[in-house]
């Protein structure tokens, strides 16, 4: 014990002498940090409208200080008429009065710079608003706006006019609508308030790179960059191939195989623009995080491109059934497949447009993203709520609002709607979970907040809050900053991830992908030393922190996973 007591302390001196702030770090300065994304309707409301708000982020800036991350992302604050709940804008360069004024923008800023932390905005290039004033002037054919959006005559089929192709939105149904005034079809690949922006008129993109210095001037660290892969679509307008059988309704986009509507070459040229522009700015390296669904290969060119491209493997690949065989290939299909140089990679716990990860991967392996995140080398990305384990909150068909859910349709809605993660933050056991004044909140309060808060992890000792400040204060590890990476299976269905540098001791995460309790000789499997300390555990692990155990023959309990040092 006595030893333990020692290496606790000498592990806390290094967590110290390498705790200097990201804000103090040249170049890459998110390298081996957390970003930590706001959903801003969702996180605190400061004005009692049921509604999260800027005043409301400012004022508990200081939980995002405590849990240690570098960078908060916000989700977009833009004028919008809240279709997409932001994703549709109508004003660049301000901000929604729902959220507050540029003022209270400034003050957040403000606020967020003296704790250093770094704040990221949320770009949304593909498209606007349907009530931007560029849309009007479109539908107007006014120059040079009437080339702002992507138009087309569609055509005549047996005397009927009807859309230029198949494509399909990602909300369900045609991609094309009418306008009655201008006689065109307009493309939208979200909803019908969403006109997409056409990339190949040269004063629109002279107007987008101007948003990122206008914000940029007020001081932001880099964007998040929204559906870029869909900047571009066929010049041609061809029809794009049909699926056979998905089994997914027939006004799923998903029946389609987006040959012609994402991941056109062009798309990598605009970015780099965009990396030039603001890097021509000045004052300290900007962040381009891009989030692009797709294959491997199309998402590492966007690290030669200026980007951090988004790595949404434990989303899209993996589930709470995976097995220690598939994380393996996922993790290795990143690291081995970024690209030569000084690349930084990066793991998404969740978002808002995915279901929790406790509820993905079941409540008692809601650490286990985290863990991975925090062990594996590069920036952990988590979505406001995940650091306290939040789960997904049922939501009827009556208080869907997602866009993405109301247009399928009430026996569909549930398969679409990304409500349920997207419910307010459970501060504490108060009024609508300290979340709000008012009991009305735009979209319910999960019922569990009596237990599941913020303030009640603090005040237990065990904790998802706890596990997660744990975890961000790993990355400053030297051993986790320039270690190498293994991952090395075990048998029944355990693996390790093992940091290693000469003459410090290892880091290793175990972690049981089975629902048993699994006895396995670590030691032997990793090649580590034969006894090893605990740092931290996932919840339901009762194994205490600091605890000497013998790795040779170690009990892992059932979905547990345990970082050692
Ligand atoms: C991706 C965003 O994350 C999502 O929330 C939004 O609906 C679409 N892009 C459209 O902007």
């Amino acid at each position: 014990m006595q030893r333990a007591l020692k290496l606790s302390l000498f592990l806390f001196a290094i967590v110290l002498v390498n705790s200097s702030p990201a804000a103090d770090v040249p170049g890459d300065w998110w390298r081996d940090t957390f970003i930590y994304q706001i959903y801003p309707r969702s996180f605190k409301d400061s004005n009692g409208d049921g509604i999260g708000d800027l005043n409301g982020i400012t004022d508990k800036l200081e939980h995002l200080a405590d849990i240690g991350v570098s960078t908060v992302w916000l989700s977009p604050i833009f004028v919008s008429p809240m279709v997409d709940f932001g994703y549709d804008i109508a004003n660049f360069t301000d901000i929604d009065p729902i959220f507050g004024n540029l003022k209270d923008f400034e003050r957040l800023t403000a606020k967020a710079k003296s704790l250093r932390l770094k704040v990221v905005l949320d770009f949304v290039p593909n498209h606007s608003s349907d009530k931007h004033p560029w849309f009007r002037k479109s539908i107007q054919r006014i120059k040079p706006y009437d080339e702002y959006y992507v138009w087309s005559d569609g055509k005549l089929v047996n005397g009927t006019r009807q859309p230029p192709n198949n494509w399909m939105s990602g909300f369900q149904g045609s991609a094309w609508e009418w306008n009655v005034e201008r006689g065109q079809y307009y493309l939208h690949q979200f909803a019908i308030g969403q006109p997409d922006l056409n990339y190949r008129s040269a004063a629109l993109m002279k107007e987008m790179a101007d948003v990122l210095t206008f914000w940029i001037d007020r001081g932001v660290d880099g964007f998040r960059i929204d559906a870029v892969a869909l900047l571009f679509e066929d010049a041609q307008l061809r029809d794009e191939p049909v699926i056979p059988n998905t089994g997914l309704p027939p006004t799923d986009s998903g029946n389609l195989e987006h040959i012609y509507t994402r991941d056109l070459p062009e798309v990598y040229g605009v970015l780099k623009s965009w990396r030039q522009s603001v890097d021509n700015l000045g004052g300290g390296k900007k962040i381009l995080l891009t989030e692009a669904y797709t294959t491997i290969p199309l998402t590492m060119k966007y690290y030669e491109a200026g980007g951090l491209p988004m790595n949404f493997m434990f989303i899209s690949n993996l589930t709470g059934s995976s097995k220690n065989t598939d994380f393996k290939k996922s993790i290795d299909l990143w690291l081995n497949n970024m690209p030569h140089g000084d690349y930084v990679a990066n793991w998404v716990v969740g978002n808002h447009d995915n279901h929790r990860a406790a509820s993905r991967f079941g409540v008692n392996r809601a650490d286990q993203l985290s863990m991975l995140a925090a062990v594996l080398p590069g920036v952990g990305i988590i979505y406001n709520g995940d650091e306290i384990g939040m789960e997904d909150t049922p939501v009827t068909w009556n208080q869907t609002v997602d866009p993405a859910g109301c247009n399928a349709g009430p026996d569909k809605y549930s398969q679409y709607s990304r409500d349920p993660e997207r419910t307010p933050y459970q501060w504490d056991d108060t009024i609508s979970a300290g979340f709000s004044t008012s009991n009305r909140t735009w979209l319910p309060i999960n019922p569990n907040y009596k237990s599941l808060n913020l303030r009640r992890q603090k005040m237990t000792g065990t904790s998802h809050y706890a596990v997660f400040k744990k975890l961000v204060a790993l990355k400053k590890l030297s051993v986790i900053k320039n270690g190498t990476t293994q991952i090395i299976l075990m048998e029944n269905n355990t693996f390790g991830v093992v940091r290693r540098l000469p003459d410090v001791s290892p880091v290793i995460l175990l972690i049981n992908f089975s629902d048993v309790s699994v006895g396995v000789d670590a030691s032997t499997w990793l090649n580590a030393p034969e006894e090893m300390t605990v740092y931290v555990t996932s919840v339901g692990v009762t194994i205490p922190i600091g605890t000497r155990l013998n790795i040779t023959v170690l009990r892992i309990p059932p979905a547990g996973s345990l970082i050692l040092v």
